[in-house]
């Protein structure tokens, strides 16, 4: 830049076309190796006149006296605190470049480790932490409860918890089960949920669940009754003493197990309601086909996914006459294959998946958009 400034003191030229002169700068700019040839036969009285720099500039001094030169020192201006804007990017662009490097050769190396008996690092683990807190602070903005929660209420989320919550996550003086105790990060005991998420938050987090934390989304699993019940339960958690916790949820704890000591004789399984309450919704039905482990098995072209061949894929689907050999493809058949499996082709290496009825009417209409 300081050079620029220099060259702008020089002799030289005659009548400079602004024009000429501006592209000439950026054509010096792109092909620095220089030669008359390279700069275009219009170009080449600037080119003859001008002053190559280090970097490929050319700055000629205008002749006095001309309206020209007015311009040029406006250009010369404008070129000087370009030039600055143009290193001032360039080194970030630099930076830029060698982070991306830097974390593309850390990733392909291996020497991250993934394994889940090892504690991420405190900077990636707390760079985690506050992405999943923003995350859900800014998705569950604006949930609230339906309605205040009632004894029922209380005692249905107490059920859904034992059933679902508890082998991860343990309760008042009760551990996590063995698979809750080998997470990263580990599930905590859910005990002081209340100081850091409110009823929306704590709403949002067991219905959709975490990414990449073993978290799962409960949306396919419980009824949004439910899931406000497992709430609303959360909530009155740190009130409880273990024995009330006990009494409440169920005392049979096989503790250090999976929890789940089977006593769902007793509880009304938490589940989904089992008839289809409305038609079917195409893009839940795309959601449904992970939440089901669907695509664990199938293929679904241009989706997310691991390559399983352990299925036919699905794509194409909508073309096809017969599903698996036995039933028309119809909605109403698909919807029958995915509920009753085993009955509609027993011994088939399709497992029943106990798809509820109306998330099979929503997968059923994504299935008949697959082309
Ligand atoms: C398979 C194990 C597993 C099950 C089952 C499970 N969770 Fe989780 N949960 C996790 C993990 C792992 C995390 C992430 C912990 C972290 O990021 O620190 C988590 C996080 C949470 C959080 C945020 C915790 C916090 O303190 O910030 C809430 C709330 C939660 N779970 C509620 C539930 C509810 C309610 C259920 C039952 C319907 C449930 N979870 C079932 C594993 C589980
Ligand atoms: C454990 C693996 C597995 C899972 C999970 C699974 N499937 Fe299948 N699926 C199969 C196999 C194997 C077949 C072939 C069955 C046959 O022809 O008897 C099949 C067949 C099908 C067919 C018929 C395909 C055709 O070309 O006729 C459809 C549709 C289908 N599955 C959809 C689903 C949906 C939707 C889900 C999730 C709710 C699902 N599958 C879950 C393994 C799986």
């Amino acid at each position: 830049m300081a050079a620029a400034a220099a060259v702008l003191g020089q002799q030289e030229p005659a009548a400079l076309d602004r024009r000429a002169f501006l592209s000439s700068c950026r054509t010096a700019a792109r092909k620095p190796e220089s030669g008359a040839q390279a700069y275009g036969d219009s170009l080449a009285p600037v080119q003859e006149g001008g002053e190559r720099l280090g970097h490929g500039e050319i700055i000629p001094r205008p002749q006095s006296g001309s309206a020209d030169i007015r311009a040029a020192g406006r250009v010369g201006q404008f070129l000087m605190a370009s030039t600055k804007l143009r290193t001032v990017a360039l080194t970030l662009l630099a930076v830029a470049c060698a982070a991306a490097g830097l974390a593309a050769a850390l990733v392909s190396s291996g020497v991250y480790n993934v394994a889940a008996n090892r504690q991420h690092l405190k900077p990636v683990y707390q760079l985690l932490d506050i992405a999943m807190r923003q995350s859900v602070r800014y998705h569950a903005r604006g949930l609230e409860p339906p309605r205040a929660a009632d004894e029922a209420m209380m005692a249905r989320g107490a059920q859904c918890y034992r059933q679902h919550c508890v082998q991860c996550h343990g309760g008042p003086g009760v551990a996590q089960g063995a698979a809750g105790q080998g997470m990263q990060p580990l599930p905590g005991p859910l005990i002081d949920a209340t100081q850091r998420w409110n009823a929306g938050q704590l709403y949002w987090l067991t219905r959709n669940g975490l990414k990449m934390t073993g978290m799962p989304s409960w949306e396919f699993r419980l009824s949004e009754d439910d899931l406000w019940a497992v709430v609303a339960f959360v909530q009155k958690m740190p009130q409880l003493s273990p024995p009330q916790f006990a009494e409440m949820a169920g005392q049979d704890w096989v503790v250090g197990s999976a929890g789940h000591a089977g006593r769902d004789d007793v509880f009304q399984p938490c589940r989904p309601p089992v008839q289809a309450l409305r038609p079917g919704d195409a893009m839940r039905g795309q959601r449904a086909l992970y939440q089901y482990a669907c695509v664990g098995c199938h293929t679904v072209a241009g989706q997310a996914q691991a390559s399983p061949q352990v299925g036919p894929p699905l794509d194409g689907m909508a073309r096809r006459t017969r599903i698996a050999g036995v039933l028309d493809n119809t909605p109403d058949n698909m919807v029958r294959w995915l509920v009753q499996t085993d009955a509609v082709k027993p011994g088939t290496a399709m497992p029943a998946m106990g798809v509820a009825e109306q998330d099979a009417h929503d997968i059923a209409a994504y299935l008949a958009r697959l082309y």
